[in-house]
Protein backbone atom coordinates (compact mmCIF):
# COMPACT_ATOMS: atom_id res chain seq x y z
CA UNK A 1 0.00 0.00 0.00
CA UNK A 2 1.43 3.16 -0.76
CA UNK A 3 1.80 5.99 1.40
CA UNK A 4 -1.26 8.05 0.29
CA UNK A 5 -3.21 4.84 0.73
CA UNK A 6 -2.31 3.86 3.69
CA UNK A 7 -2.92 7.65 5.36
CA UNK A 8 -6.62 7.60 3.78
CA UNK A 9 -7.09 3.81 5.12
CA UNK A 10 -5.98 5.10 8.34
CA UNK A 11 -8.74 7.93 8.65
CA UNK A 12 -11.64 5.94 7.50
CA UNK A 13 -10.76 2.89 10.11
CA UNK A 14 -11.47 5.88 12.90
CA UNK A 15 -14.27 7.25 11.22
CA UNK A 16 -16.29 3.82 10.71
CA UNK A 17 -17.79 3.58 13.82
CA UNK A 18 -19.37 7.03 13.63
CA UNK A 19 -20.20 5.98 9.96
CA UNK A 20 -22.57 3.07 11.39
CA UNK A 21 -23.35 4.92 14.02
CA UNK A 22 -25.09 7.65 12.17
CA UNK A 23 -26.28 4.75 9.53
CA UNK A 24 -28.07 3.20 12.55
CA UNK A 25 -29.70 6.84 13.85
CA UNK A 26 -31.28 7.33 10.47
CA UNK A 27 -32.39 3.80 9.72
CA UNK A 28 -35.78 4.80 11.43
CA UNK A 29 -37.54 4.01 14.08
CA UNK A 30 -38.41 0.02 13.67
CA UNK A 31 -34.85 -0.62 14.32
CA UNK A 32 -34.73 1.03 17.24
CA UNK A 33 -37.31 -0.32 19.10
CA UNK A 34 -35.97 -3.88 17.76
CA UNK A 35 -32.82 -2.79 19.47
CA UNK A 36 -34.24 -2.17 22.37
CA UNK A 37 -36.23 -5.20 22.67
CA UNK A 38 -33.39 -7.13 21.82
CA UNK A 39 -31.24 -5.94 24.28
CA UNK A 40 -34.38 -6.27 27.05
CA UNK A 41 -34.69 -9.72 28.83
CA UNK A 42 -37.45 -8.43 30.72
CA UNK A 43 -40.53 -8.62 28.53
CA UNK A 44 -42.78 -6.34 30.63
CA UNK A 45 -40.55 -3.66 28.86
CA UNK A 46 -43.07 -4.27 25.27
CA UNK A 47 -46.11 -5.40 27.81
CA UNK A 48 -48.00 -2.07 29.56
CA UNK A 49 -50.36 -4.42 30.27
CA UNK A 50 -49.69 -8.45 30.57
CA UNK A 51 -51.30 -10.75 27.77
CA UNK A 52 -54.57 -11.83 29.59
CA UNK A 53 -57.44 -14.29 28.59
CA UNK A 54 -61.26 -13.51 27.73
CA UNK A 55 -63.92 -15.46 26.05
CA UNK A 56 -63.94 -13.68 22.80
CA UNK A 57 -66.91 -13.55 20.56
CA UNK A 58 -67.46 -17.67 20.58
CA UNK A 59 -70.41 -18.42 23.30
CA UNK A 60 -69.63 -22.21 23.40
CA UNK A 61 -65.41 -21.96 24.38
CA UNK A 62 -64.11 -23.38 21.04
CA UNK A 63 -62.12 -20.06 20.44
CA UNK A 64 -60.55 -17.76 23.09
CA UNK A 65 -59.14 -13.92 22.62
CA UNK A 66 -55.95 -13.12 24.06
CA UNK A 67 -55.45 -9.27 24.94
CA UNK A 68 -52.42 -7.17 25.90
CA UNK A 69 -51.69 -3.57 26.10
CA UNK A 70 -48.65 -1.50 25.22
CA UNK A 71 -47.11 2.22 24.42
CA UNK A 72 -45.98 0.54 21.30
CA UNK A 73 -48.94 1.06 18.40
CA UNK A 74 -47.00 -0.97 15.96
CA UNK A 75 -48.35 -4.51 14.52
CA UNK A 76 -45.81 -4.99 12.17
CA UNK A 77 -43.61 -7.81 13.75
CA UNK A 78 -46.38 -8.88 16.05
CA UNK A 79 -46.97 -12.31 15.96
CA UNK A 80 -49.96 -14.43 18.25
CA UNK A 81 -49.68 -18.23 18.15
CA UNK A 82 -50.38 -21.16 20.34
CA UNK A 83 -50.92 -25.32 19.89
CA UNK A 84 -52.24 -28.00 21.95
CA UNK A 85 -49.37 -28.44 24.80
CA UNK A 86 -47.06 -31.71 23.72
CA UNK A 87 -47.68 -31.08 20.21
CA UNK A 88 -45.13 -29.72 17.70
CA UNK A 89 -47.17 -27.03 15.42
CA UNK A 90 -47.87 -23.69 16.34
CA UNK A 91 -50.69 -22.23 14.58
CA UNK A 92 -50.78 -18.63 14.01
CA UNK A 93 -53.73 -16.17 14.69
CA UNK A 94 -55.09 -14.67 11.36
CA UNK A 95 -54.89 -11.17 13.08
CA UNK A 96 -54.58 -9.26 15.61
CA UNK A 97 -57.44 -5.99 16.65
CA UNK A 98 -55.60 -2.98 17.86
CA UNK A 99 -57.70 0.19 19.57
CA UNK A 100 -56.74 3.00 21.42
CA UNK A 101 -57.92 3.64 25.04
CA UNK A 102 -60.07 6.49 25.41
CA UNK A 103 -58.66 8.90 27.61
CA UNK A 104 -55.36 7.09 27.06
CA UNK A 105 -53.82 7.59 23.13
CA UNK A 106 -50.84 6.56 24.74
CA UNK A 107 -51.63 2.97 25.34
CA UNK A 108 -53.04 -0.05 22.74
CA UNK A 109 -54.85 -2.51 23.09
CA UNK A 110 -54.13 -5.63 20.90
CA UNK A 111 -56.53 -8.31 20.42
CA UNK A 112 -56.18 -12.01 18.82
CA UNK A 113 -57.90 -14.55 18.48
CA UNK A 114 -57.02 -18.55 19.14
CA UNK A 115 -59.66 -20.59 16.68
CA UNK A 116 -60.79 -24.31 16.65
CA UNK A 117 -59.38 -25.26 20.15
CA UNK A 118 -59.71 -29.09 20.91
CA UNK A 119 -61.96 -29.55 23.85
CA UNK A 120 -60.18 -30.08 27.52
CA UNK A 121 -56.92 -29.58 26.20
CA UNK A 122 -54.02 -27.71 27.61
CA UNK A 123 -53.09 -25.03 25.34
CA UNK A 124 -49.97 -23.01 24.65
CA UNK A 125 -49.56 -19.95 23.58
CA UNK A 126 -47.21 -16.89 23.17
CA UNK A 127 -46.59 -13.78 21.40
CA UNK A 128 -44.02 -12.65 19.71
CA UNK A 129 -42.39 -9.17 17.96
CA UNK A 130 -39.69 -9.39 15.56
CA UNK A 131 -38.98 -13.21 16.14
CA UNK A 132 -38.50 -12.60 19.36
CA UNK A 133 -40.67 -14.45 21.69
CA UNK A 134 -41.97 -11.68 24.05
CA UNK A 135 -44.60 -13.90 26.38
CA UNK A 136 -45.77 -17.35 26.25
CA UNK A 137 -48.19 -18.98 29.08
CA UNK A 138 -50.97 -21.69 28.81
CA UNK A 139 -54.54 -22.68 29.31
CA UNK A 140 -56.88 -24.86 29.54
CA UNK A 141 -59.74 -24.94 26.68
CA UNK A 142 -63.56 -25.47 27.33
CA UNK A 143 -64.59 -29.01 28.51
CA UNK A 144 -66.77 -31.22 26.25
CA UNK A 145 -70.08 -31.73 27.25
CA UNK A 146 -70.30 -34.27 30.24
CA UNK A 147 -66.74 -33.77 31.05
CA UNK A 148 -65.60 -32.17 34.67
CA UNK A 149 -65.84 -28.12 35.18
CA UNK A 150 -64.53 -26.40 37.83
CA UNK A 151 -64.84 -22.23 38.04
CA UNK A 152 -64.79 -19.84 40.46
CA UNK A 153 -67.03 -16.49 41.20
CA UNK A 154 -66.20 -13.33 43.27
CA UNK A 155 -66.94 -10.08 42.73
CA UNK A 156 -66.65 -6.12 43.87
CA UNK A 157 -63.04 -6.89 44.14
CA UNK A 158 -61.07 -4.57 41.93
CA UNK A 159 -60.29 -2.03 45.44
CA UNK A 160 -56.40 -2.32 45.41
CA UNK A 161 -56.39 -3.73 49.18
CA UNK A 162 -54.22 -6.21 50.72
CA UNK A 163 -57.11 -8.42 51.38
CA UNK A 164 -57.54 -8.91 47.10
CA UNK A 165 -53.67 -9.62 46.86
CA UNK A 166 -54.35 -12.23 49.93
CA UNK A 167 -57.41 -13.94 48.17
CA UNK A 168 -55.44 -13.34 44.71
CA UNK A 169 -52.53 -15.40 46.13
CA UNK A 170 -55.30 -18.00 47.43
CA UNK A 171 -57.10 -18.08 44.53
CA UNK A 172 -53.97 -19.17 42.05
CA UNK A 173 -53.86 -21.90 43.96
CA UNK A 174 -56.94 -23.24 42.56
CA UNK A 175 -56.72 -25.18 38.66
CA UNK A 176 -60.22 -23.56 37.87
CA UNK A 177 -60.48 -22.38 34.40
CA UNK A 178 -62.77 -20.07 34.34
CA UNK A 179 -63.34 -17.02 36.83
CA UNK A 180 -66.94 -15.10 36.89
CA UNK A 181 -66.78 -11.87 37.88
CA UNK A 182 -70.60 -10.70 39.01
CA UNK A 183 -69.50 -6.92 38.98
CA UNK A 184 -68.14 -4.15 40.50
CA UNK A 185 -64.48 -5.35 39.36
CA UNK A 186 -62.45 -1.93 39.73
CA UNK A 187 -63.26 0.32 42.30
CA UNK A 188 -64.33 3.88 42.44
CA UNK A 189 -65.40 3.33 38.95
CA UNK A 190 -64.16 1.46 36.12
CA UNK A 191 -61.71 3.70 34.19
CA UNK A 192 -58.10 2.18 32.90
CA UNK A 193 -56.17 4.67 35.48
CA UNK A 194 -58.24 2.41 37.87
CA UNK A 195 -57.99 -0.73 36.05
CA UNK A 196 -54.08 -0.29 36.29
CA UNK A 197 -53.89 0.80 40.05
CA UNK A 198 -56.68 -1.44 41.31
CA UNK A 199 -57.07 -4.40 39.17
CA UNK A 200 -54.10 -5.75 36.76
CA UNK A 201 -51.32 -5.75 38.90
CA UNK A 202 -53.56 -7.99 41.71
CA UNK A 203 -54.80 -10.53 39.36
CA UNK A 204 -52.94 -9.87 36.35
CA UNK A 205 -48.85 -9.55 37.84
CA UNK A 206 -45.75 -10.82 36.78
CA UNK A 207 -46.00 -13.45 39.26
CA UNK A 208 -42.72 -12.42 41.39
CA UNK A 209 -44.67 -9.15 42.73
CA UNK A 210 -45.51 -8.97 45.93
CA UNK A 211 -48.90 -7.92 46.23
CA UNK A 212 -50.29 -9.54 42.78
CA UNK A 213 -50.55 -13.05 41.09
CA UNK A 214 -50.85 -13.98 37.70
CA UNK A 215 -54.47 -15.10 37.33
CA UNK A 216 -55.36 -13.87 34.26
CA UNK A 217 -52.87 -15.76 32.00
CA UNK A 218 -53.88 -18.94 32.71
CA UNK A 219 -58.02 -18.86 33.87
CA UNK A 220 -60.46 -16.80 31.15
CA UNK A 221 -62.00 -14.11 32.93
CA UNK A 222 -65.15 -13.24 32.64
CA UNK A 223 -66.93 -9.61 33.48
CA UNK A 224 -70.58 -8.35 34.43
CA UNK A 225 -70.88 -4.64 34.73
CA UNK A 226 -71.28 -3.17 38.22
CA UNK A 227 -72.69 -0.10 38.92
CA UNK A 228 -68.67 0.84 39.80
CA UNK A 229 -67.88 -0.42 36.47
CA UNK A 230 -70.44 1.52 34.09
CA UNK A 231 -73.29 3.47 36.37
CA UNK A 232 -72.70 5.32 39.41
CA UNK A 233 -69.91 4.97 41.78
CA UNK A 234 -70.53 6.71 45.31
CA UNK A 235 -69.43 10.08 44.14
CA UNK A 236 -68.13 9.57 40.90
CA UNK A 237 -70.52 8.81 37.93
CA UNK A 238 -68.43 5.76 35.56
CA UNK A 239 -70.62 7.42 32.37
CA UNK A 240 -69.14 10.61 32.62
CA UNK A 241 -66.95 10.61 30.49
CA UNK A 242 -66.15 15.02 30.82
CA UNK A 243 -65.10 14.16 34.34
CA UNK A 244 -63.14 10.96 33.93
CA UNK A 245 -62.22 10.32 30.25
CA UNK A 246 -61.13 6.81 30.10
CA UNK A 247 -64.09 5.82 32.10
CA UNK A 248 -66.18 3.12 30.55
CA UNK A 249 -63.13 0.06 30.28
CA UNK A 250 -65.45 -2.85 30.81
CA UNK A 251 -66.36 -2.13 27.23
CA UNK A 252 -62.93 -1.23 25.87
CA UNK A 253 -60.92 -4.14 27.80
CA UNK A 254 -63.19 -7.10 27.85
CA UNK A 255 -64.01 -8.84 24.76
CA UNK A 256 -67.10 -11.51 25.66
CA UNK A 257 -69.82 -12.47 23.10
CA UNK A 258 -72.10 -9.94 21.60
CA UNK A 259 -75.49 -11.96 21.66
CA UNK A 260 -77.61 -9.77 24.05
CA UNK A 261 -80.30 -8.20 23.04
CA UNK A 262 -79.42 -4.78 23.07
CA UNK A 263 -77.05 -3.19 20.11
CA UNK A 264 -78.09 0.36 20.43
CA UNK A 265 -77.65 3.29 23.44
CA UNK A 266 -80.83 4.29 24.69
CA UNK A 267 -83.27 3.02 27.15
CA UNK A 268 -81.67 0.01 29.24
CA UNK A 269 -78.16 1.02 28.38
CA UNK A 270 -75.57 2.83 30.84
CA UNK A 271 -75.51 6.47 28.74
CA UNK A 272 -72.21 8.26 28.79
CA UNK A 273 -71.96 11.99 28.47
CA UNK A 274 -69.05 14.62 27.72
CA UNK A 275 -67.67 16.64 24.75
CA UNK A 276 -68.48 15.72 21.59
CA UNK A 277 -64.65 14.67 21.24
CA UNK A 278 -64.72 12.71 24.16
CA UNK A 279 -67.87 10.39 23.26
CA UNK A 280 -66.18 9.88 19.95
CA UNK A 281 -63.08 8.64 21.12
CA UNK A 282 -65.00 6.23 23.91
CA UNK A 283 -67.35 5.34 21.09
CA UNK A 284 -63.92 4.16 18.70
CA UNK A 285 -62.81 2.19 21.95
CA UNK A 286 -65.65 0.51 22.31
CA UNK A 287 -66.69 -0.74 19.54
CA UNK A 288 -69.87 -2.95 19.00
CA UNK A 289 -69.01 -4.10 22.79
CA UNK A 290 -71.27 -0.68 23.75
CA UNK A 291 -74.16 -1.51 24.69
CA UNK A 292 -74.69 -5.19 23.58
CA UNK A 293 -72.05 -6.42 25.40
CA UNK A 294 -73.94 -5.55 29.01
CA UNK A 295 -75.56 -8.17 28.61
CA UNK A 296 -74.70 -11.59 27.24
CA UNK A 297 -74.63 -15.33 27.32
CA UNK A 298 -72.65 -18.54 26.98
CA UNK A 299 -72.42 -22.17 27.11
CA UNK A 300 -69.04 -23.51 29.04
CA UNK A 301 -68.75 -27.83 29.30
CA UNK A 302 -72.15 -28.60 30.78
CA UNK A 303 -72.80 -24.93 31.95
CA UNK A 304 -75.07 -22.35 30.42
CA UNK A 305 -74.08 -18.76 32.17
CA UNK A 306 -76.64 -15.73 31.19
CA UNK A 307 -74.80 -12.49 32.39
CA UNK A 308 -77.77 -9.80 32.90
CA UNK A 309 -77.24 -5.82 33.62
CA UNK A 310 -78.97 -4.98 36.78
CA UNK A 311 -77.95 -1.58 37.19
CA UNK A 312 -80.78 1.08 38.21
CA UNK A 313 -81.57 2.15 34.59
CA UNK A 314 -82.50 -1.24 33.20
CA UNK A 315 -86.58 -1.85 33.10
CA UNK A 316 -86.89 -5.74 33.83
CA UNK A 317 -90.41 -5.04 33.29
CA UNK A 318 -89.75 -4.35 29.29
CA UNK A 319 -91.68 -7.20 27.54
CA UNK A 320 -88.77 -7.50 24.96
CA UNK A 321 -86.49 -7.82 27.58
CA UNK A 322 -88.08 -10.64 29.14
CA UNK A 323 -88.82 -12.49 26.51
CA UNK A 324 -84.89 -12.57 25.01
CA UNK A 325 -84.45 -13.71 28.99
CA UNK A 326 -86.75 -16.37 28.61
CA UNK A 327 -86.06 -17.63 25.67
CA UNK A 328 -82.67 -17.74 26.01
CA UNK A 329 -82.80 -19.81 29.08
CA UNK A 330 -85.18 -22.08 27.55
CA UNK A 331 -82.67 -22.56 24.82
CA UNK A 332 -79.97 -24.04 26.79
CA UNK A 333 -79.85 -27.42 26.69
CA UNK A 334 -76.84 -27.90 29.29
CA UNK A 335 -78.03 -29.63 32.21
CA UNK A 336 -76.77 -26.88 34.56
CA UNK A 337 -77.99 -23.10 34.14
CA UNK A 338 -76.51 -19.78 35.93
CA UNK A 339 -77.40 -16.43 35.53
CA UNK A 340 -75.06 -13.89 37.00
CA UNK A 341 -76.19 -10.15 37.42
CA UNK A 342 -74.44 -7.55 40.02
CA UNK A 343 -77.17 -5.99 42.19
CA UNK A 344 -78.70 -9.06 44.27
CA UNK A 345 -82.81 -9.35 44.57
CA UNK A 346 -82.48 -11.26 48.09
CA UNK A 347 -79.85 -9.60 49.82
CA UNK A 348 -79.94 -9.52 53.93
CA UNK A 349 -77.24 -6.74 53.95
CA UNK A 350 -78.28 -3.78 55.28
CA UNK A 351 -76.41 -2.20 52.48
CA UNK A 352 -78.86 -2.42 49.26
CA UNK A 353 -81.08 -4.37 51.08
CA UNK A 354 -83.92 -2.31 49.33
CA UNK A 355 -82.88 -2.74 45.64
CA UNK A 356 -84.86 -5.64 45.06
CA UNK A 357 -85.56 -5.03 41.31
CA UNK A 358 -83.88 -8.56 40.15
CA UNK A 359 -86.86 -10.35 41.70
CA UNK A 360 -88.78 -9.47 38.93
CA UNK A 361 -87.21 -11.79 36.63
CA UNK A 362 -87.53 -14.94 39.64
CA UNK A 363 -90.42 -16.01 38.31
CA UNK A 364 -88.73 -16.30 34.74
CA UNK A 365 -85.20 -18.28 36.57
CA UNK A 366 -87.73 -21.14 38.05
CA UNK A 367 -89.97 -21.94 34.83
CA UNK A 368 -86.76 -22.58 32.89
CA UNK A 369 -84.81 -24.38 35.35
CA UNK A 370 -81.86 -21.85 36.50
CA UNK A 371 -80.00 -23.36 39.22
CA UNK A 372 -78.28 -20.76 40.81
CA UNK A 373 -78.16 -16.94 40.43
CA UNK A 374 -74.94 -15.66 41.23
CA UNK A 375 -74.38 -11.77 42.55
CA UNK A 376 -72.35 -8.87 43.94
CA UNK A 377 -72.90 -5.79 45.27
CA UNK A 378 -72.74 -6.26 49.12
CA UNK A 379 -69.45 -7.17 50.36
CA UNK A 380 -70.07 -10.57 51.82
CA UNK A 381 -70.60 -13.94 50.95
CA UNK A 382 -74.71 -14.99 51.61
CA UNK A 383 -76.62 -18.16 50.36
CA UNK A 384 -80.19 -18.02 49.86
CA UNK A 385 -82.40 -21.27 50.74
CA UNK A 386 -83.97 -22.62 47.52
CA UNK A 387 -86.58 -20.43 46.81
CA UNK A 388 -89.91 -19.87 44.60
CA UNK A 389 -90.70 -16.07 44.44
CA UNK A 390 -93.89 -13.94 43.42
CA UNK A 391 -94.14 -10.74 43.30
CA UNK A 392 -97.19 -9.17 44.37
CA UNK A 393 -100.00 -7.42 42.08
CA UNK A 394 -100.07 -4.94 44.41
CA UNK A 395 -97.57 -2.11 43.74
CA UNK A 396 -95.34 -1.02 46.74
CA UNK A 397 -95.56 2.87 47.90
CA UNK A 398 -93.84 5.66 44.52
CA UNK A 399 -91.25 6.03 47.40
CA UNK A 400 -90.49 2.34 48.08
CA UNK A 401 -90.88 1.59 44.44
CA UNK A 402 -88.17 4.30 43.62
CA UNK A 403 -85.75 3.09 46.54
CA UNK A 404 -86.15 -0.65 44.43
CA UNK A 405 -88.87 -2.79 46.95
CA UNK A 406 -90.49 -5.40 45.03
CA UNK A 407 -93.15 -7.11 47.22
CA UNK A 408 -94.24 -10.73 46.96
CA UNK A 409 -94.91 -14.21 48.06
CA UNK A 410 -92.42 -16.36 49.37
CA UNK A 411 -92.03 -20.04 49.34
CA UNK A 412 -88.95 -21.45 50.96
CA UNK A 413 -86.88 -24.73 50.67
CA UNK A 414 -86.48 -25.10 54.35
CA UNK A 415 -85.57 -29.00 54.34
CA UNK A 416 -82.78 -28.30 51.75
CA UNK A 417 -79.02 -29.30 53.68
CA UNK A 418 -76.89 -29.46 50.78
CA UNK A 419 -75.46 -32.46 52.27
CA UNK A 420 -78.19 -34.93 53.07
CA UNK A 421 -81.06 -33.34 50.69
CA UNK A 422 -79.18 -31.78 47.89
CA UNK A 423 -82.13 -31.68 45.18
CA UNK A 424 -83.19 -28.40 45.71
CA UNK A 425 -86.76 -26.72 44.98
CA UNK A 426 -86.36 -23.74 43.78
CA UNK A 427 -83.36 -21.47 42.67
CA UNK A 428 -80.54 -20.91 45.35
CA UNK A 429 -79.43 -17.28 45.51
CA UNK A 430 -75.46 -16.66 46.00
CA UNK A 431 -73.92 -13.13 46.75
CA UNK A 432 -70.19 -13.93 46.48
CA UNK A 433 -69.23 -9.99 47.17
CA UNK A 434 -66.14 -10.29 49.65
CA UNK A 435 -63.51 -10.16 46.80
CA UNK A 436 -61.02 -6.99 47.92
CA UNK A 437 -63.39 -3.59 48.57
CA UNK A 438 -64.37 -3.45 52.27
CA UNK A 439 -66.44 -6.01 54.08
CA UNK A 440 -69.79 -5.88 55.27
CA UNK A 441 -69.69 -5.20 59.08
CA UNK A 442 -69.09 -8.33 61.04
CA UNK A 443 -71.62 -8.63 63.50
CA UNK A 444 -74.34 -9.00 60.07
CA UNK A 445 -72.53 -12.93 60.34
CA UNK A 446 -73.54 -13.39 63.78
CA UNK A 447 -76.70 -12.02 64.37
CA UNK A 448 -79.18 -14.08 62.52
CA UNK A 449 -81.80 -12.20 63.88
CA UNK A 450 -80.53 -9.42 61.29
CA UNK A 451 -80.78 -11.70 58.23
CA UNK A 452 -84.10 -11.64 56.16
CA UNK A 453 -86.00 -14.80 56.35
CA UNK A 454 -84.87 -16.80 53.04
CA UNK A 455 -80.84 -16.03 54.08
CA UNK A 456 -79.36 -19.94 54.82
CA UNK A 457 -75.71 -18.67 55.58
CA UNK A 458 -73.80 -15.37 55.80
CA UNK A 459 -70.53 -14.75 56.14
CA UNK A 460 -68.30 -11.43 55.92
CA UNK A 461 -65.16 -11.93 58.39
CA UNK A 462 -63.10 -13.05 55.65
CA UNK A 463 -62.44 -11.95 52.12
CA UNK A 464 -63.66 -15.03 49.85
CA UNK A 465 -64.55 -16.50 46.50
CA UNK A 466 -66.69 -19.33 45.24
CA UNK A 467 -65.51 -22.61 43.99
CA UNK A 468 -68.32 -24.74 42.15
CA UNK A 469 -67.74 -28.55 40.67
CA UNK A 470 -69.67 -29.84 38.23
CA UNK A 471 -69.13 -33.16 37.49
CA UNK A 472 -72.05 -34.83 35.61
CA UNK A 473 -75.53 -34.36 37.33
CA UNK A 474 -73.79 -33.33 40.69
CA UNK A 475 -72.45 -29.11 41.67
CA UNK A 476 -70.43 -29.14 44.84
CA UNK A 477 -70.12 -25.86 45.71
CA UNK A 478 -67.25 -24.26 48.33
CA UNK A 479 -66.81 -21.12 49.72
CA UNK A 480 -63.07 -20.30 50.72
CA UNK A 481 -61.43 -17.81 51.97
CA UNK A 482 -58.29 -15.98 51.92
CA UNK A 483 -56.80 -18.13 54.95
CA UNK A 484 -58.22 -21.40 53.18
CA UNK A 485 -60.27 -22.32 55.79
CA UNK A 486 -64.20 -23.44 54.10
CA UNK A 487 -66.97 -20.73 54.98
CA UNK A 488 -69.85 -22.59 52.92
CA UNK A 489 -69.92 -25.87 51.77
CA UNK A 490 -73.34 -27.86 49.80
CA UNK A 491 -74.14 -30.05 47.47
CA UNK A 492 -76.77 -29.68 44.90
CA UNK A 493 -77.70 -32.67 42.66
CA UNK A 494 -79.99 -33.41 39.82
CA UNK A 495 -80.64 -37.46 40.86
FE1 LIG B 1 -72.09 -2.56 43.58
Amino acid sequence: MNPTAARLFHRLKHLAPLAICTALFFSGAHFQKFSLLAADSKPTHYFDVNPYLQLGKSDNGSSVNVLWISKDPNKNGLLCSYKPTLSKDWKQCKQIETRSINGHPELTVFASTLTELPPGKSIDYSISKDNKVLFQSSFQSAPSAGSPLHFLVFGDCGKGSDGQAVLASRIKESNASLAVLPGDIVYPIGTMHFYKRHFFPYFNAEGNEEKGSPLMRSKIFVGCAGNHDVAEGGYLDARDLSTTPDSMSYFVLWDQPLNGPIAQAGNNTPNVVGTKGQIDDFLRAAGARYPRMANFSFNYGDAHFLVLDANRYMDWDDPGLRRWVEDNLKQAKTPWKFVVFHQPGFNSDMAHREEQRMRKLAEIFERTGVDICFSGHSHSYQRSMPLHFSPSTVSPNDHDARLGFVMGRFKLDKTFDGTLKTKPDGVIYIISGSGGAPLTPGHMEEDQSLWLPFTKKFACREYSFTSCKINGRKLSIEQIADDGSVLDRFVVSKD
